[in-house]
C-alpha cells in the first residue's frame, strides 16, 4: 500500500511533508477506508501501545485517534487536560522521554506548537500534532480526502477561506492548498490574513505546484468562482471570552450565508472543520447568541444544513486520514 517510507516520522506541521508524501498519505487514507468499509481487518499494528495528549478539548481528533488505533490493533491511553502532570509538575522534555519509553506514538493537542517540537525532540516515537494554536495538520488530510472524493482532484480547486485566516486553520489550510496546487483565497480583514512570513514560505510552494494564493477582504470578489468555501469558529480554544465582542464586529460580513454561496455558484460546497456554531443549541451558542442578537456566528444554519454542506463527510474522513498516519508512521 506505501510508496513512501513514513517509518519513525513525526507529523507536526505540513510545512514538513512534500506534495508526493501528502499525496501518497492520502492514497493510503482512501484504500484504508475501503478496507474498513468492506469489512476486511487490518490490525497490523497489533501489540503496540499510543497516549493521546489533549490539554485542549476534542470529539473529532480523539474519536479518530481511538477509533483509529483499535482498527490498527493498537491499545490506546488518553490523557485528558487535567488528568496528567503535564506543565504542571513535569515539563514536556521529561513527560516526552518517560512517554517515549512506554508507548510507540504520542499524539499532542495543546497551544504552543513549540510544545510539540519539543515533545518530538525528546522523544524518540513519532509525535502526532492533534492541533496547537498555529497548526491543525490531520484536519487538513481529512479536508484533502473530502475534497478529492467530492471534485475527482485537488489541483485547480479554487479553495475560499472565510473568517480568521491567521490562527491554525488558516495556516493550515492555506500551507496544504499550495503544496497541492489548489487555489488559495483568505478572505477577511487584513488584520485577519495570515502570518507575512508564512505567506512568503506558502508562495514558494505555490510556485512549485501552480496554485495561486490571494487575500482579499470583499467576501463577493473572493467568492465569486468557488468551489469549496471553508470556515471555521471566529474565537478558538484557549482565547478568552472577551474577543468575541472583536471578532462578531469584524467577521460578521464574512459570515458563510446563502447569498455567498450563490454567489460561488451551484457547484460549490461547504466545509468547516466543526465544532460550527450554526444554531443556539449549545452552551456558547446560546450564550453568545443572545449577548449579541445573532442565531448563529461564521456559518448560517440555512448553509450548515443544506445539500451543499459535506461536513460530515469531512468529518468521518478525520478517522481515515489519522488511520493513514498512525499506519505509516509506526
Ligand atoms: N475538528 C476538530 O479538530 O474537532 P475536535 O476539536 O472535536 O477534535
Ligand atoms: N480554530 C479552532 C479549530 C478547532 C478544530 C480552534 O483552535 O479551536
Amino acid at each position: 500500500m506505501e510508496t513512501v517510507n513514513f517509518k519513525g516520522r513525526d507529523f507536526l506541521t505540513l510545512l514538513d511533508y512534500t506534495p508526493e508524501e501528502i499525496q501518497a498519505l492520502l492514497d493510503i487514507a482512501a484504500e484504508l477506508k475501503d478496507k474498513k468499509k468492506k469489512g476486511i481487518v487490518h490490525d497490523v499494528h497489533r501489540g503496540k501501545n499510543i497516549v493521546l495528549i489533549f490539554e485542549k478539548t476534542s470529539t473529532r481528533t480523539r474519536c479518530s485517534f481511538e477509533v483509529a488505533a483499535h482498527d490498527l490493533g493498537i491499545g490506546t491511553t488518553y490523557l485528558d487536560p487535567s488528568g496528567s502532570q503535564i506543565g504542571k509538575k513535569e515539563s514536556i522534555a521529561d513527560t516526552a522521554r518517560v512517554l517515549g519509553r512506554m508507548y510507540d506514538g504520542i499524539e499532542y493537542r495543546g497551544y504552543e506548537q513549540k510544545k510539540v517540537e519539543t515533545l518530538a525532540h525528546f522523544a524518540e516515537v513519532p509525535v502526532w500534532n492533534g492541533l496547537t494554536n498555529e497548526y491543525h495538520p490531520t484536519q487538513i488530510l481529512a479536508d484533502f480526502l473530502t475534497i478529492r472524493e467530492h471534485f475527482g482532484r485537488l489541483k485547480g480547486i479554487n479553495f475560499v477561506y472565510m473568517g480568521d485566516a491567521r490562527y491554525n486553520m488558516g495556516n493550515s489550510l492555506m500551507i496544504g492548498c499550495a503544496k497541492m496546487g489548489l487555489n488559495f483565497t483568505a478572505c477577511a480583514p487584513k488584520e485577519y490574513f495570515p502570518d507575512a512570513e508564512l505567506i512568503s514560505r506558502c508562495q514558494t510552494f505555490a510556485a512549485q505546484s501552480g496554485s495561486q494564493l490571494r487575500f482579499i477582504e470583499d467576501p463577493m470578489e473572493a467568492t465569486r468562482g468557488a468551489d469549496v468555501i471553508y470556515t471555521d469558529v471566529w474565537v478558538s480554544m484557549g482565547e478568552p471570552v472577551e474577543v468575541w465582542e472583536e471578532r462578531i464586529n469584524a467577521l460578521s460580513p464574512y459570515q458563510v450565508n446563502s447569498a455567498l454561496m450563490d454567489n460561488a455558484g451551484e457547484n460549490a460546497v461547504f466545509m468547516h472543520c466543526l465544532p460550527a456554531y450554526h444554531d443556539r443549541m449549545t452552551a456558547v451558542g446560546k450564550e453568545i447568541g443572545e449577548r449579541f442578537g445573532r442565531d448563529a456566528m461564521e456559518v448560517t444554519d440555512e448553509v450548515f444544513e443544506s445539500p451543499r454542506s459535506i461536513v460530515f463527510d469531512e468529518a468521518e474522513n478525520r478517522m481515515h486520514t489519522i488511520k493513514a498516519i498512525i499506519y505509516a508512521t509506526l
